[in-house]
């Protein structure tokens, strides 16, 4: 996907008036959900009081297990739920206003797209919906095929689609309108971790637009590489707000990174560090994170094709017989 396209189309221009001027996009009061049988008996109590506020231009994270509220709170801000007790306001709007949706984007849990269109007919049909002209849709398509990384993809059918490819046209499909606000469920399921990384890379570079994002997951490194502000549900309630980079400090530990220490320095500073009654827990190298090293990897593949890089693993390395000495030692 490339991440640093800027997205312009114009949408309705009654739909994009300015907000009444709170700098919320979306604010949830006293949020209540209850989901009923088919005789009105309570079910499930899917969201409790959930009180949450979105500002204008931030990434705020929906965090928590599966079944804890994250998807039916993003279904009551678009309207298609109503709240048991409790309100949404989207906008300034009450989330039931279906008008405002004009400025949602919207990416769902499960991709609910034409299985026999392409790509291409795919926007169409969404940019239709949205009252796009020929001229814009056509505009808007090529941009966000390039955005999402589906050229060479546009004109199959999305049947012959992989996971992945399907979630790229369906977050084309949720920009399709140049939204300002957007809703993300589980953005990076089915995506490699090239695709994550991009979905990642993307969703900042919405933020540099100005967009809002909403996003909701269970993985927890997405969240905490785009988010800047969580929720963290269980159980239909919230139990930590806040900012990410606050809520993941860890108060009475310091962190220093050098580069070129000696032995002796570094046992320098382990003695500095307890003259003034700290503990050294650890002076070692600092590792690199999964994600990192297969991005690094699959780049350098594509860079030098047929190129193989086989790091030494001591558990790969041919152990030489062990004499026969050592062996009846080990038996003993
Ligand atoms: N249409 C429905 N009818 C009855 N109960 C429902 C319905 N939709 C969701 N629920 C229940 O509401 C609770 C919250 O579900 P929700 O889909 O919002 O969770 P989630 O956090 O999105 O989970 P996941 O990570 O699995 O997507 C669950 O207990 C679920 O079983
Ligand atoms: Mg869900």
């Amino acid at each position: 996907m490339a991440t640093d396209q800027i997205v312009t189309s114009q949408v309705p221009e009654q739909a994009s008036a300015p907000d009444a001027g709170s700098g919320l996009v979306i604010e949830t009061r006293n949020l209540t959900k209850v989901y009923r049988d088919f005789w009105g008996r309570r079910k499930v109590a899917a969201l409790k009081s959930l009180d949450i506020e979105v500002k204008r231009g931030e990434i705020f994270g929906l965090l928590g297990p599966n079944g804890s509220g994250k998807s039916t709170t993003i279904k009551l801000i678009l309207g298609l739920l109503f709240p048991t007790s409790g309100r949404v306001l989207v906008f300034d709007q009450d989330a039931t206003e279906t008008r405002k949706n004009e400025r949602i984007g919207y990416l769902p849990e499960e991709s609910y797209l034409y299985k026999f269109l392409t790509t291409d007919e795919t926007l169409d049909f969404y940019g239709r919906l949205f009252d796009l002209s020929g001229e814009e849709r056509k505009r808007r398509i090529d941009e966000l095929v390039e955005l999402v990384g589906l050229q060479g993809a546009r004109h199959r059918q999305l049947k012959e689609y992989s996971k992945g490819m399907t979630r790229r046209v369906g977050l084309a499909q949720a920009l399709i309108n140049n939204p300002d606000l957007i809703l993300l469920d589980e953005p990076t399921t089915g995506l490699d971790p090239i695709g994550t990384r991009d979905m990642k890379d993307l969703i900042l570079s919405l933020r540099d637009q100005g967009k809002t994002v909403l996003l909701c997951s269970h993985q927890l490194s997405d969240v905490q590489d785009v988010c800047d502000r969580v929720a963290i549900l269980h159980q239909g309630e919230l139990k930590e707000l806040g900012r990410v980079s606050e809520l993941l400090k860890v108060q009475d530990v310091t962190e220093v990174h050098a580069r070129g220490l000696s032995e002796a320095a570094k046992s320098e500073i382990a003695e500095v560090i307890r003259r003034h009654g700290g503990t050294v827990e650890s002076i070692d190298n600092p590792t690199t994170t999964m994600e990192e090293l297969f991005l690094n990897i699959v780049r350098e593949s594509e860079r030098r094709p047929g190129a193989r890089r086989v790091t030494s693993d001591p558990a790969d390395v041919d152990t030489p017989p062990a004499d026969d000495s050592t062996k009846s030692r080990a038996q003993k």
